[in-house]
């Protein structure tokens, strides 16, 4: 059994953002908003703006009150769609409840959609032709990849329907060549469904939700959850010291995706960058 290091494959990759943003004429640009005072929220912010430090990206932090009126984001969205300097925007989610954020992840250009949340990066992804993937499922990929996992030909099972995780994730694992299960809190026998599975994502949001009985012997788990236990420490969905020693890989929480997802959001900003360099030749 492997336990995948998160920390070490998100600073491997960090350091080469960093070498590559170097060599470009311009510094790769990221606005991060934050509507409201959620103190998770702020915690992420916080990381998004070292992060940029770490990777020598240029930043934009916009800490907005609660108060703030959709019209006025939708503002400032226009207003950074139109700056050069601004390769990305990214407003952190969730957006208080008087603001759609269906209405403020659309008005954010395309290009800048570093987050890969618009209909526009979202269809690419469906269709596999796409620059940007949304961070977290991108993290998963690069962590398969730099254990060698093969993928092609597996069975995955992700755990997990949400737009920013289990959607992509699926479609990634498909683009990938692996037979792909989606399954959900609907699911009926769920542990039928999981003990098939090579490859198992789970991202329920659940603590310890998955149980060592639902985990088949030698298959490779990757723990997506951010939770609180009984006793307010962090861990994931997945039942860590009952479940690992049947696997073959296994990531823990803290380290094993988190570190990766800031990680993919740089190398979208990254990406989109070189893109702008591009067209403007
Ligand atoms: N909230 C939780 N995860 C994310 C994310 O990846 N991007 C944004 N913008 N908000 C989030």
């Amino acid at each position: 059994m492997t336990i995948i290091d998160g920390k070490a494959v998100s600073a491997n990759l960090r350091e080469k953002i960093k070498a590559e943003a170097a060599l470009l004429p311009e510094k790769p640009g990221l606005a991060v908003i934050l509507v409201g005072d959620d103190p998770a929220s702020q915690t992420y912010v916080k990381n998004k703006k070292l992060a940029c430090e770490q990777c020598g990206f240029y930043s934009e932090e916009y800490r907005l009150p609660a108060s703030t009126t959709q019209e006025e984001l939708l503002l400032l969205i226009e207003k950074l769609n139109c700056d050069d300097k601004i390769n990305g925007i990214l407003v952190q989610l969730p957006v208080p409840e008087h603001i759609d954020d269906v209405a403020v992840i659309q008005a954010i250009s395309p290009e800048k959609d570093v987050d890969a949340f618009g209909y526009e990066n979202v269809g690419k992804i469906m269709i596999g032709n796409f620059h940007y993937v949304p961070c977290t499922p991108a993290g998963v990929m690069q962590l398969l990849k730099a254990y060698n996992i093969e993928i092609g030909g597996k069975n995955a099972v992700v755990v997990g329907r949400s737009n920013i995780v289990g959607k992509p994730q699926a479609m990634l694992l498909l683009h990938a060549n692996a037979t792909v299960t989606i399954a959900h809190s609907k699911t009926a026998n769920l542990a039928d469904v999981t003990k098939n599975a090579d490859i198992l994502v789970s991202a329920v949001g659940i603590p310890k939700f998955i149980k060592k009985d639902m985990v088949k012997d030698g298959a490779v788990v990757i723990d997506v959850g951010m939770n609180r236990d009984e006793n307010g420490k962090l861990c994931g969905d997945v039942d860590f010291e009952a479940v690992k020693d049947k696997t073959s890989y296994i990531t823990p929480v803290p380290g094993g995706v988190g570190p990766m997802t800031i990680t993919m959001l740089m190398q979208n900003t990254l990406e989109s960058k070189k893109q702008q360099i591009q067209k403007n030749k």
